[in-house]
């Protein structure tokens, strides 16, 4: 591997960064401890920056030269609501939350990045490096672009990258086009007539409609969208009743839907609410339809995505870089940024666990479990991975 040097040697401190990070869990939008050490880094290390984007958002600008040509890094980094089974030393001291995705390692390896950059400057024209709240649900990426990042921080593409559990350190995983899914939620009350459950027919029950729209649904899937397109969806909760012997007025059916493109999204609304509302009618019920659109698909852009694994190949060699990695069907607000910027999304693989020091919970160390933690081996690897993409990004072009 091609490693930067002054990173490795800067790995301690960067461990210790994501070490403290990691024991102070943030949720979203609430990262004020979180983006003050991020910010506090920065200009310590002589990066001017602008703060509040997206509420505790931090971006750092690092210039050189006379480009007016322009790069973004993004990181993200909050936390989740659940509770650490770690007991090593810096196992999350907040109760109730815990950096399970490892945004407390993406901040450091792109504060590692930013402190190399700051002092070495190979590259023509600005790099900024954005750090991002409430990536988990809250969409702190969209928050930031209606806060004007893009205004503020006029930039020709953006990038990003994710911890990988499963996956070798060292390699990482990418492909052209989707990537991560398109999430979306959904909330559809059925509503019937309450009855005395020995007489069912002086109501209507919603329970009975329900059912039959559940398994209307599943059609969707298999009848009415392209069997190739890609598709989920998942009922998660069914809501009715209170008693054995009462028919209820109302019953609700909550869930998911995910997809790669926003037409196979539009097409399973447009026959949820469809299916919902005939069967309904049909057994005299109605019916109230929530679709909330989450995060859009995230879809890399060929020219960047080519060029980022040029990049990963000359770090780690071709047989570490996977260019056609399988898609998830997980979502990630970043999708926002890579609608109004080219760009690209990587995954860097976390290993399988056997990094974790001794007082780990029982449990895999797989992204959102309890058991997990971040592997501090990726921090060089990550932090060179966005010095270098940033300097051949703005290569020195001038004589
Ligand atoms: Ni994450």
């Amino acid at each position: 591997m091609q490693l930067i040097d002054p990173i490795l040697q800067f790995h301690t401190e960067l461990q210790q960064i994501r070490r403290d990070i990691h024991a102070h869990p943030e949720l979203s939008f609430e990262e004020h401890r979180t983006s003050d050490v991020v910010a506090r880094k920065l200009q310590e290390w002589g990066i001017p920056v602008i703060r509040g984007l997206g509420t505790t958002g931090v971006v750092g600008i690092i210039k050189n030269g006379h480009s007016q040509r322009a790069i973004g890094l993004r990181a993200d980094i909050d936390a989740l609501p659940m509770q650490e089974f770690n007991t090593f030393a810096h196992a999350s001291k907040n109760e109730g939350k815990m950096h399970a995705c490892g945004h407390d390692g993406h901040t450091a390896m792109l504060l590692g990045a930013a402190h190399y950059l700051s002092q070495h400057k190979e590259f023509d024209g600005t790099v900024y490096v954005i750090f991002q709240p409430a990536e988990e649900g809250g969409g702190g990426a969209k928050r930031m672009m209606d806060d004007g990042l893009f205004e503020q921080c006029p930039m020709e593409a953006v990038f990003g990258m994710h911890n990988w559990p499963g996956a070798a350190v060292g390699s990482f995983g990418v492909t052209s086009g989707p990537m991560m899914a398109s999430s979306n939620e959904f909330d559809v009350v059925v509503k019937g007539k309450g009855a005395h459950a020995a007489q069912p027919h002086k109501g209507i029950d919603p329970i009975m409609v329900a059912v039959q729209i559940a398994q209307s649904w599943q059609t969707i899937i298999t009848r009415n969208k392209s069997p190739l397109d890609t598709a989920v969806l998942s009922i998660t909760q069914i809501h009715a009743g209170s008693a054995t012997n009462v028919i209820p007025d109302e019953a609700s059916l909550i869930g998911t839907v995910r997809g790669f493109t926003t037409s196979v999204v539009d097409l399973l609304e447009n026959r949820m609410r469809a299916i919902a509302e005939h069967t309904a009618a049909a057994f005299d019920a109605s019916v109230e339809f929530s679709f909330k659109r989450n995060y859009p698909p995230l879809i890399n852009h060929a020219r960047e995505t080519a060029f980022a694994v040029d990049v990963m190949r000359s770090i780690v060699g071709d047989e570490r870089v996977d260019a056609q990695v399988e898609p998830t069907m997980g979502a990630e607000d970043f999708a926002f940024m890579l609608q109004a910027k080219p760009g690209c999304y990587v995954f860097l693989g976390n290993g399988d666990g056997e990094h974790r020091d001794m007082g780990h919970g029982l449990g895999p160390c797989n992204l959102h479990n309890p058991s997990y933690d971040f592997n501090d081996d990726l921090l060089p690897i990550g932090a060179t991975y966005w010095v270098r993409l940033a300097e051949a990004y703005l290569k020195n072009t001038s004589p």
